[in-house]
């Protein structure tokens, strides 16, 4: 069962599902811990009420925060580490040690809308469709190798939140989904792209009539 570690600084609803993929069997993989930059982060609850060890880890010291995460880690055997609402750049240090085994989830399709807020920038920008992006992270933000992507419809009367939540949705599908194909050994990255070996598909099982996903969801 692949060991995966969890990076999350708000609310943690994508942590929660993993959590539930992994429950259910849709995944076979494990969250054997959670590390937080906010004290107070839901996500460190949810871990707990799962009998996930849960870490806050100052980040007041960058460097320090890093390698006290990469220690966390590494005394957890984890296998993959994932971002899940980390609202922190890691630094290249991080990066190269995790390369290929670090990915993160996207409110938007990269390379658009990069940063804070990616759905109030989709929304403002008066894009017609976003979505979200899972990819593997390298030393720029949001910008490494592209796992999967998911489109979603803006409506003419969404605000900030209900285009968020839409997009959530979503991203609590190709998140797990990008867990399983690295757990199955489909993801291959080749420079900028990551090959995705042929297998199973979750689209006749798990998806949303309105919404476009890439290859290998
Ligand atoms: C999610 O929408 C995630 O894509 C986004 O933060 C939210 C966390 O929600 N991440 C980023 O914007 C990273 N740049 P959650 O805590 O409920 O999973």
């Amino acid at each position: 069962m692949l060991r995966v570690g969890v990076l999350a600084s708000g609310r943690g609803t994508n942590l929660q599902a993993i959590i539930d993929a992994c429950n259910n069997k849709m995944i076979n993989a494990r969250v054997v811990a959670v590390v937080s930059d906010k004290e107070n982060a839901y996500a460190l609850e949810r871990a707990r009420k799962h009998g996930i060890e849960a870490y806050y880890v100052d980040a007041s010291d960058k460097e320090k925060h890093e390698r006290k995460i990469d220690e966390i880690f590494e005394s957890h055997g984890v296998e993959l580490a994932v971002g899940a609402g980390y609202m922190r750049i890691l630094s290249p240090w991080f990066i190269k040690r995790w390369y290929g085994k670090l990915i993160n989830i996207h409110p938007a399709l990269l390379p658009s809308f990069k940063g804070i807020d990616a759905q109030r920038q989709a929304l403002e920008y008066g894009v017609k469709i976003t979505g979200c992006t899972t990819h593997f992270m390298d030393e720029k933000p949001d910008h490494g190798p592209i796992i999967l992507q998911a489109a979603v419809r803006v409506k003419e009367d969404d605000t900030r939140d209900s285009l968020a939540e839409r997009i959530l949705k979503v991203e609590h599908q190709i998140l797990p989904r990008s867990i399983d194909l690295f757990e199955k050994g489909r993801l291959v990255i080749e420079g900028r792209k990551v090959k995705i070996l042929p297998g199973d598909s979750w689209l006749e099982k798990y998806s949303y009539p309105d919404v476009f996903y890439s290859e290998g969801y």
